[in-house]
């Protein structure tokens, strides 16, 4: 038990663990939610907002998760019992348990991308230039053969990778699949605003309103922000165990929060402009995703392969956070029941798998709502507005009042390595983050 620290797999390079760790942020929380919440909450001053939050408390339980996994260098449970014992590690437990839930439907979700790739080239612009993409959507997601299939194939391209380990899965595939995420983000963008018309959405997407900027937005934004930097369930402490002592921790922290919120910033260049050049409303939710996109996409020359491209974006998000995920169950496992990586991966992939059925059924209307919610909102509710953000308290207060000599010395490298932040660091992982977050939980916690 515990010994996961001797022969440690470790990342093969600097840029190998940038794209690992900026893969497992950037995600599905990007690339349809953020753009529309930012809609909802008043365009340019949201971002405005995100980006103050996203860099003062995301930033720096970023590198609380860094420094305990990588001091420690174990998994979420191990490094808190290997750093302090006592009651600690229910910290880890807890995000070993959201891993759990949150893959169990993300996969679901990301599944959706697969299917709605192949039918970019099989139907889906005839239907969608008939007005009828809504009614594909509803027919597809009511299909439980159909959901259910291509959940079990991203899950298997999931457990794959995992399977294969750090350097040789993770890292290997995150290389290839971000730098291409950012291409065809760029490529999507230069269409959407190309578009005529094009100006509405920017206008609408950039001119800060600040009358809708309330403190529900500013809610929103932390939420977002904790959901989009992975953070509170020990998603980084797993990436940081495998982190070389070389490693300047405070600037990777920097490096990463910054790619995944320009990630998502960009987004909303790919989605507005292109969607109100075609004088079509911004839908909520998953709707503007898989409703309100093909139906632009449907109106735009080559629009099949745009429709491809798309949603190509949106599996490689998906594929290089689920791997992240599954990778904080696997580490428990193997670190503290010494289970081989093959075990841990497949069998926990297909526990995961399974317990995501019921989320895969739930939007078809196939499985029964719990106190008046899908099953997969009910997930999504227990993860996000539960376990992370009691996670990013209890992290932000462990580095703060319990073990801050040991992660001032970890954060710059013994003292050899520039923290030029080191103080506002310290406060905000001591009052500011713990309040913040402790606000946003006992407000999320309405049903
Ligand atoms: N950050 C991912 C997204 O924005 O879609 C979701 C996520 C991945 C949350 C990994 C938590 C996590 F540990």
């Amino acid at each position: 038990m515990g010994n996961g620290t001797e022969n440690r797999e470790q990342w093969g390079s600097r840029l190998g663990f940038i794209m690992a760790a900026a893969g497992s942020a950037v995600g599905l929380g990007n690339i349809w939610r953020f753009p529309y919440v930012t809609g909802m909450n008043g365009g340019g001053a949201f971002v405005l907002c995100y980006v103050a939050i996203v860099f003062t408390i995301g930033v720096s339980v970023m590198l609380a998760e860094f420094v305990i996994g990588r001091s420690a260098g174990l998994n979420a449970v191990g490094s808190f019992r290997k750093l302090k014992g006592g009651a600690w590690p229910v910290v880890g437990w807890m995000g070993v348990i959201a891993g759990f839930i949150i893959l169990s439907f993300y996969g679901v979700i990301a599944g959706w991308t697969i299917a709605y790739m192949i039918k970019s080239f099989t139907g889906l612009m005839t239907l969608a230039a008939e007005g009828k993409a809504g009614d594909a959507f509803g027919a597809f997601v009511s299909n439980p053969t159909q959901v259910v299939l291509y959940q079990v194939l991203f899950m298997v391209m999931t457990i794959w990778i995992v399977f294969k380990g750090v350097g040789e899965g993770i890292e290997r595939y995150c290389k290839v699949m971000m730098p291409a995420l950012f291409v065809i983000l760029l490529i999507l963008i230069v269409r959407s605003v190309t578009l005529p018309g094009a100006g509405k959405g920017l206008e609408f997407y950039l001119t800060p309103d600040f009358s809708k900027l309330t403190g529900a937005s500013v809610f929103a934004a932390l939420g977002q922000g904790f959901f989009s930097l992975s953070l509170g369930m020990g998603c980084m402490i797993t990436y940081g165990s495998y982190l070389s002592k070389k490693e300047i921790l405070p600037s990777a922290a920097i490096t990463v929060t910054f790619l995944d919120t320009m990630v998502a910033f960009l987004a909303g260049f790919a989605i507005f402009p292109a969607v109100f050049a075609f004088g079509l409303e911004p839908a909520a939710g998953p709707g503007l995703t898989f409703i309100t996109l093909p139906n632009v996409f449907a109106k735009m020359p080559g629009g099949m392969i745009f429709s491809f491209l798309f949603f190509l974006l949106l599996f490689f998000a998906a594929l290089t956070s689920s791997v992240s995920l599954l990778e904080v169950c696997v580490a428990y496992f193997k670190d503290e029941m010494g289970w081989t990586r093959e075990k841990a991966s497949w069998l926990l992939g297909g526990i995961i798998t399974a317990l995501g059925i019921p989320s895969a059924l739930s939007l078809g209307g196939h499985f029964p709502k719990i106190a008046g919610k899908d099953f997969l909102d009910v997930m999504d509710f227990i993860s996000s507005n539960v376990l992370l953000p009691l996670g990013g308290i209890f992290i932000a207060l462990f580095v703060g009042w319990v073990w801050l000599e040991g992660a001032k010395k970890e954060a710059t490298n013994e003292g050899k390595a520039p923290f030029a932040w080191e103080t506002a660091w310290v406060w905000i992982v001591r009052v500011v983050a713990p309040v913040a977050i402790a606000w946003i939980f006992v407000k999320g916690l309405k049903w």
